[in-house]
């Protein structure tokens, strides 16, 4: 049996006008993650898929168009060995369409568990672009955010570019300590995705302009995180949210947890990923992480998870 996993992520700054060009910043959250384990199966039975968190279990032969199967498929094709019997167990405890990339991570963990399994290393950006070809049929234009800083589980800098994407490093000076507020709301990526894209085509001026503020903001960012600089940071956190209003992608429920968060000390709030649902995150201190969590759980988050983003060096 092999086995191995990938982290959940979170979006600090740059969603939606990331798909547009403009650079975002994600984290990688180690400690909530995706596991994949892989045996070899019966002769004859290729590929078999048994996944209990979400009461599933397939086969690539039944189910072709799974997105999990076409993935094991191309990394399999990737790895030299096409046809092979298998089983393939998934578990996952990051919340599905919630904005943390569990997409994303079970995918890494899938082909990670697959080379592992044939004895090859894959370079983090083989696997990647792995995922990222499978998202992109799932989804249509995902950036490639999510993929990317699972995969090379670190703080990255990420801007999508006709060619290669350009992916940093991000200096981060000193730890973040987030609360990640659910609010319970399942909203699959490519709908407020998809919604933005219709307004950007109906009046690219205005978008163009939003996603202009938006790299503004990030840009700031990566120096507040260099400088370690957390008032600053969370003040660029709560001015991306009013932008991501203004893009139309937040909610009521994301809203009413965010503005808790704040009234109760946080130093910034915003929606995280796709929005309309999902999570927010809250940039909090010690000295502030149980009132702001509290807060929360009394605004109607359903769970507050509690992330460290560990410094970095340069
Ligand atoms: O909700 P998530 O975790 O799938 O994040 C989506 C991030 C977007 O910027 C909205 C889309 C993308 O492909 O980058």
């Amino acid at each position: 049996m092999t086995r191995a996993s990938a982290p959940g992520k979170l979006i600090l700054v740059g969603e939606h006008a990331v798909v547009y060009g403009r650079p975002a910043i994600a984290a990688p959250l180690s400690d909530v993650r995706a596991y994949a384990e892989v045996e070899p199966g019966a002769p004859g039975s290729g590929l078999r898929f048994i996944a209990p968190d979400v009461d599933m279990a397939w086969t690539a032969a039944d189910a072709p168009e799974h997105p999990l199967s076409e993935l094991a498929l191309m990394a399999l094709n990737r790895l030299g060995h096409p046809r092979l019997d298998l089983t393939i167990h998934l578990r996952s405890a990051i919340p599905i369409a919630g904005g943390m990339g569990s997409g994303a991570a079970i995918g890494t963990a899938l082909v990670r568990a697959l080379a592992s399994h044939l004895g090859h290393h894959l370079t983090p950006a083989e696997i990647a672009e792995l995922v990222y070809a499978s998202e992109r049929r799932f989804h249509g234009t995902p950036s490639g955010i999510d993929n990317t800083v699972v995969a090379y589980e670190r703080p990255i800098w990420f801007e999508r570019h006709a060619a290669a994407p350009r992916i940093e490093p991000v200096i981060i000076a000193a730890p973040l300590l987030l609360l990640i507020g659910d609010t319970g709301v399942r909203s699959a990526t490519r709908l407020p995705v998809g919604a933005v894209r219709e307004r950007w085509q109906a009046d690219p001026q205005r978008y163009e302009a939003l996603f202009d503020r938006v790299r503004e903001v990030v840009c700031a960012a990566r120096v507040a995180l260099a400088e370690g600089d957390q008032v600053r940071l969370g003040h660029l956190l709560d001015e991306n949210q009013a932008l991501l209003e203004c893009i139309g992608v937040s909610s009521a429920e994301l809203e009413r947890l965010i503005a808790a968060a704040r009234k109760a000390g946080a130093l910034g709030a915003k929606l995280s990923g796709a929005g309309w649902g999902g999570v927010m995150l809250a940039l909090v201190t010690p000295a502030t992480q149980s009132a702001v969590e509290e807060a929360l759980l009394a605004a109607g988050a359903v769970r507050v998870l509690a992330a460290q983003v560990a410094p970095t060096s340069r």
